[in-house]
């Protein structure tokens, strides 16, 4: 893999006073993907947020391409938990892409210019919707939503790519056409990724490392050295289990959402 590209030391997130996550330290080089795993409240959108360079207020040192992140927002793309579009403004789906790039270009109008459009077809051809492009927005599947806000947040041409649980309102179905498109992204795009997930098991195909978070820092390795019985229980519970599958690891966290409350 490449050169680093993120490097966390020690760092707190606040909200006021509030300290929402603590003491997290790690390195990501270029080009890789990472799972950002933990259970409700554990902090993952609050890290991504920050890594974003949408929330400031942290100690400790986050560096992403070698600066403070809010200098360098226009290299990164944040697609965030729950979108947040107006349904009843009638957007056709090519739209809402093009609004990914006069958004990053600091306009937005209402004649959006030709090589934007063109700009925002490409990417829609790229994440296999260059059909519906005319299509409203509101009346797509959930599957089709999601690859229409992954086309906006390429449109800027980003180099780092943050998606706040990209599959958790969809069906498997819808899910694996998600998953095959960030698997695109990343063999064709190599763009570096952090994913939020509750459910790595359909992501372990492209994680080339997993961070588990609970306020602070579990585990950070590969997913074999992460995904293991004696780390995984620490945050889900005794009945939390890994196994691996041919070359890949799954792991059956069931349903555990506070810190580090186990189920017995
Ligand atoms: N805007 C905010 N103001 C105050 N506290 C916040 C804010 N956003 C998050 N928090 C708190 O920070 C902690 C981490 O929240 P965060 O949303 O980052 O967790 P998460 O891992 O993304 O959870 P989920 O899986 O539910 O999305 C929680 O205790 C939460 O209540
Ligand atoms: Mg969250």
């Amino acid at each position: 893999m490449g050169e680093i590209l993120i490097i966390a030391e020690n760092l707190t997130i606040y909200y006021d006073g509030y300290r929402a996550v603590e003491d997290i330290t790690f390195r990501l080089s270029s080009g890789e993907t990472l799972l950002l795993l933990g259970p409700n409240g554990a902090g993952k959108t609050s890290l991504l947020r920050t890594i974003a360079g949408l929330h400031k207020s942290y100690t400790g040192k986050l560096l992403v391409f070698g600066k403070p992140p809010a200098e360098v927002k226009d290299l990164i793309s944040y697609v965030p938990q729950s979108h947040s579009l107006n349904e009843r403004v009638p957007l056709k789906a090519i739209e809402v892409v093009a609004m990914g790039a006069l958004y990053k270009r600091g306009f937005i109008h209402f004649n959006i210019p030709k090589s934007v459009l063109k700009e925002a077809e490409e990417a829609l051809e790229f994440v296999g919707l260059g059909d519906i492009k005319n299509k409203r927005f509101a009346e797509l599947s959930g599957g089709q939503k999601q690859r229409v806000l992954l086309a906006r947040a390429l449109v800027s041409k980003p180099k780092l790519l943050l998606l706040d649980e990209p599959l958790s309102a969809l069906d498997p179905s819808a899910r694996v056409e998600v998953v095959s498109v960030l698997a695109k992204i990343k063999r064709e795009m190599r763009i570096t990724m952090i994913i939020t997930t509750h459910d790595p098991n359909p992501l372990t195909e492209i994680g080339d490392k997993v961070m588990l978070v609970n306020k602070r820092l579990v585990a950070f390795g590969t997913p074999e050295e992460v995904l293991r019985d004696e780390i995984i229980t620490k945050v889900y519970g005794s009945l939390a289990k890994a196994v691996k599958v041919g070359e890949r690891m799954y792991c059956f966290i069931g349903d555990v959402h506070i810190h580090g409350r186990e189920r017995r």
